[in-house]
Parts: structure tokens; sequence; C-alpha cells
């Protein structure tokens, strides 16, 4: 049994932090929520979970965290979008930079004993080889691969500086159920999206590239090992398999009996050809391992994501 802790996440009014959340207050930690509510719902938010609307960015974060001094800090705040990130890379800073390391000088000033962070596999930029371990070179091609790689950085400085201990997760595509459909939580909600409105489905490129899907439960464990084991740096969160977007949305389209085919827009500029990621380090540090395969989180997220439109 975990002691009861108290525990700030931001971006619990997203898809992960609220997911996050969600399993925090089943646990009986004392949970903090600090959204913005940009792509968040409040909908999502934990009713047993304290809530505050503000920004990352607003003074009032610092407030709350000297009035409460959280064991622990989960930053999942964040600009998520890749398309956003290339064409307004000033927010992107704004928010996954500036307002990151807000947070992180928060809690450095006020003592908190552990900071995690939700980054992205897009640090690692087009790979050189897959799957990505840890060690790969850090060669972001998308101003959001830059802003979680720069946020990795001020933790590793504040860890040399003042000691600040923290984890950082390296997800990749992280999907299952989530309250709130719209294209940016994700290529599979995006599908679902389309699919149960009847609209057909839009794939970038020629749907060629790969991805690592990952379900969102075992996100949630990885989160929760690395609030109690583990060291200071980057874990891996992936399954260690890629499979094609085209082949995604067969996959899809069978589960959901959705009877048309996808539509083809242009490629975006920032996105990686083929990516899998190696979780050995998570295995061996935190004991952690995906535990749903592909077919079983799809069939629980349109399960709980609705139905196809004929
Ligand atoms: N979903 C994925 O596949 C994935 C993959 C890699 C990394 N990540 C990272 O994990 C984090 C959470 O992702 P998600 O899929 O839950 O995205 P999401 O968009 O559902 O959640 C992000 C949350 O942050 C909030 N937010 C945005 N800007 C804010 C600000 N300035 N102040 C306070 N709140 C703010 C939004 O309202 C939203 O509730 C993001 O940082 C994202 O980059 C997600």
């Amino acid at each position: 049994m975990v002691s009861p802790q108290t525990i700030l996440v931001t971006g619990g009014a997203g898809f992960i932090g609220s997911h996050l959340v969600d399993k925090l207050v089943k646990m009986g930690h004392r949970v903090f929520i600090v959204d913005d509510l940009s792509t968040g719902r409040l909908q999502n938010v934990n009713k047993q979970a304290h809530f505050i609307h503000a920004s990352i960015n607003n003074p009032l974060v610092d407030e709350l965290i000297a009035r409460e001094r959280p064991n622990v800090v989960s930053h999942h705040a964040g600009q998520n979008s890749l398309t956003v990130s290339v064409r307004d890379p000033v927010k992107d800073a704004t928010v996954n930079i500036e307002g990151s390391v807000r947070l992180i000088e928060a809690c450095r000033r006020h003592g908190v004993g552990r900071f995690i962070f939700g980054s992205s596999a897009s640090v690692y930029g087009e790979p050189q080889y897959t799957p990505c371990d840890e060690a790969h070179p850090i060669e972001p091609i998308s101003p959001f691969g830059l802003s979680n790689h720069v946020v990795e950085e001020y933790l590793r400085l504040y860890n040399l500086l003042h000691r600040l201990d923290y984890r950082v997760l390296r997800y990749a595509n992280v999907y299952g159920p989530c309250r709130d459909l719209h294209e940016e939580t994700g290529l599979i909600a995006s599908f679902i999206s389309s699919m149960v409105r009847g609209k057909q489905p839009s794939i970038f490129g020629a749907g060629d590239h790969e991805r690592d899907f990952v379900y969102i439960d075992d996100v949630v464990d990885a989160h929760l090992r690395a609030m109690e084991g583990g060291t200071v740096g980057a874990y891996n969160v992936g399954t260690g398999h890629s499979i094609s977007v085209n082949d995604m949305f067969l996959l899809m389209k069978e589960v959901m009996k959705y009877r048309w085919g996808p539509t083809y827009a242009p490629q975006r500029p920032g996105d990686i050809s083929r990516i899998s990621l190696d979780t050995s380090k998570a295995k061996r540090e935190l004991g952690w391992r995906p535990t749903v395969g592909l077919e079983e989180g799809i069939r629980r997220t349109v399960a709980e994501s609705g139905r196809p439109v004929d």
C-alpha cells in the first residue's frame, strides 16, 4: 500500500493527464490540477481533484506550489500539436519551454520531491535505427520535438545545480478511450472521431509512415512506477513495434465495421517517417512493460468511444 501523497498534475483536463488523475485519486492521493482548458475539457476533470483553471505560465502556480507543497509534480500541460509547433513556434516555445521552466523553477524554490515530465519520442527526430533506445542521438526535426528536448535539458541542469529529482517519460503515440475526441488527441482518436461522424478519415502523406502505439493504461502504469522508482533521466514508454498509418486504418476499419476508405492530405513538415521505442531501460529499472496489445487496445478504445455512422 502506497502512502497518500500530494500530487500536482498539470494538464489534468487533457487526455493523458485526466487518466492519470483518475488513477491517482482512486489510489487515495490528494490531487491538484492546473489546466487552462486550451485543449482539455472540464468534463475530463475528476471531481475529487482540486482544479485550478490557470496557465502554467501564470505566477499563481508558484503560489499554489508554495502553499500545497506537492510531493510530486507531474507535468502534462503543453502545446501538443506538431502542426501548431511548425506554424507557430513562438506559441509552442511560450507554453512548452517558458511555461515548463517557470514550473521547474517553482518546484526548486519550494522543494518539490520529484518532477515527472511527459516528453515525447519526437526528441529523437528521424531515427538512425529502430527501435530507438534512450542513447539514440537527439536530433528533433520539429519545434515540438525541440521544445521537449529543451525541457529535458533544463531538468538535467536543475538536477546538476539544485539536485532536483526528476524522471522524463518519452512517450510514443499514446492512445485509449477519451471523452473528447478531436484531431489533435492523436491519430487513433482522429480516425474514430471521423468514423463515428460518417466522415472519411484523413491521412497525411502516403500513409506509409510508421508509429509505435502505446495504450493509456500502460502509460499510467509507467508513470506510477516512475513516481516510486528509477533514477534521474529519461525512459522510453512505447512497445518496440511500429505499424504503418495505412495498416492502422485497415485495423480500425475492421474493428469499427467502417465501410469507406481514407482521404490523403499533403505530408506534414516535421513528421518522422518511421519510429518505435526500445523500452528495455524501463523494464530493467522500473519493472515496467507494455501489457495491452494493439488489437485489444483498439477494441477497448472503440468500445468506449462510439460507433460509426452508416
Ligand atoms: N498523446 C500523445 O500521444 C503524446 C505523445 C508524446 C508526448 N505527449 C505529451 O504529453 C502531454 C499530454 O498530452 P495529451 O495527449 O494528454 O494532450 P492534451 O492536449 O489532451 O492535454 C494537454 C493539456 O494541457 C493543457 N494545457 C495546454 N497549455 C496549457 C497551459 N499553458 N497551461 C495549463 N494547461 C495547458 C490543455 O488544456 C490540455 O488539457 C503533452 O505535453 C504532450 O506533448 C503526448
